[in-house]
């Protein structure tokens, strides 16, 4: 049984793509310092798969508890999830992002280099290509300058993997994922934002729930098919799917060089309106919603090329925007239930 560490296993992606990992035999480690998850995470996964995952709690920005971990385990690959990884707060605390994101990544590849370890996978971003000039974006897309640090972080760190494959000889595939949303359809692990919701699902759900009085609209002056800000939205639960085709290609050693990176979407671009109707259609609840002004940094539309992840990876993104948004509402009502505050009025309903 092959042995997998999978770093910020109890955050959003990292828990699905444990979940997917055991369901295919893989055992798992998670390294997670809970910085933006609970520990129930960790029941909830056990209690999906049956087996629960060896969990070891500590920062890796500590070198030292790294290398006691390398020291004490060996692992056969290492999907790499943990980051900070809000846009907004990384403007306001810039060196805690630099920090955080790139001593993690530094002291994994010093080990994997001290251990001969070789199969690595990184959780990257779309982010890395701002407002790409052709559409859809693929991976010869240029890279551009980050517009927040977070972004940055991204796009250095993928630097920093491509110089480590070369010099050190190690296998790696980085994942430009576009925009993950949705939850498992046991609606037992989903997203967790802590506080307000940056991000647009998240926050459509709570709105619907009556925890945001109103979801706001940025812009709707943009040049797409209905002036709002187009995205190519995927299930969380396809792309933890796509981690393990990377992580057998690296097994297998099917790569084509040493360092490669994908794309990770749907290849369908939604407009936030149209992403609303949708909402509205698969909850049967009418969405309270304005338009306000743009949002600083935001980029007008961003969706995939999905042709070199079907070749290459033999992958496609099965579920569809309905399926995430329904998944993302049963989780939202989940989350409800737990809290015991499901203050829902029925008069919302169509
Ligand atoms: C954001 C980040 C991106 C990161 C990704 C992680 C920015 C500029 N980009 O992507 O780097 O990788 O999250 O998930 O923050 N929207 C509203 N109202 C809201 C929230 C969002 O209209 O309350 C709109 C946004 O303007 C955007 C779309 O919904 O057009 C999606 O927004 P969001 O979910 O925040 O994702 P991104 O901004 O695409």
């Amino acid at each position: 049984m092959k042995k997998i560490l999978v770093t910020g296993g109890l955050g959003f992606i990292g828990s699905h793509t444990v979940v997917e990992l055991q369901n295919k035999g893989f055992e798992v480690l998670i390294i997670d310092n809970l910085a933006n998850t609970t520990l129930e995470v960790l029941d909830k996964i056990t209690s999906i798969t049956t087996i629960k995952p060896a969990f070891f709690n500590f920062d890796l920005k500590d070198r030292k508890a790294v290398q006691d971990f390398f020291n004490n385990n060996f692992v056969d690959g290492i999907i790499h999830f943990a980051a900070s990884k809000a846009v907004g707060e990384s403007v306001q605390i810039p060196l805690d992002y630099y920090e955080n994101n790139i001593i993690s990544l530094t002291n994994i590849l010093q080990e994997m280099k001290v251990k001969n370890l070789s199969n690595f996978i990184f959780s990257s971003s779309c982010t890395v290509y701002g407002q790409a000039d052709e559409l859809p974006i693929t991976e010869n897309a240029p890279v551009k300058p980050a517009e927040s640090p977070y972004g940055n972080t991204k796009k250095i760190n993928e630097e920093i993997i491509a110089d480590a494959v070369k010099a050190h000889g190690l296998k790696a595939i980085s994942l430009r994922y576009f925009n993950p949303i949705g939850a498992h359809a046991t609606a037992k692990i989903g997203e967790l934002p802590i506080g307000v919701p940056q991000n647009l699902i998240p926050f459509i759900t709570q709105t619907a729930v009556g925890i945001r009085q109103e979801l706001s609209v940025f812009g709707n002056d943009y040049p797409t098919i209905d002036g709002t800000a187009v995205r190519d939205y995927i299930h969380v639960v396809d792309l933890a799917k796509v981690h393990i085709v990377a992580l057998n290609r690296l097994l297998n050693n099917q790569q084509k060089n040493n360092y490669e990176v994908f794309n990770v979407g749907t290849g369908k671009g939604s407009s936030v309106l149209e992403v609303i109707n949708a909402f509205e259609k698969v909850s049967n609840i009418k969405l309270n919603y304005k338009i306000v002004g743009r949002r600083e940094g935001d980029i007008t539309a961003a969706y995939a090329d999905t042709n070199l992840a079907n070749k290459e990876l033999k992958w496609k993104a099965e579920l569809t925007l309905e399926d995430a948004l329904l998944s993302a509402w049963n989780w939202q009502l989940q989350l409800q239930l737990a809290v015991g505050s499901w203050q829902f009025s029925h008069k919302k309903a169509f």
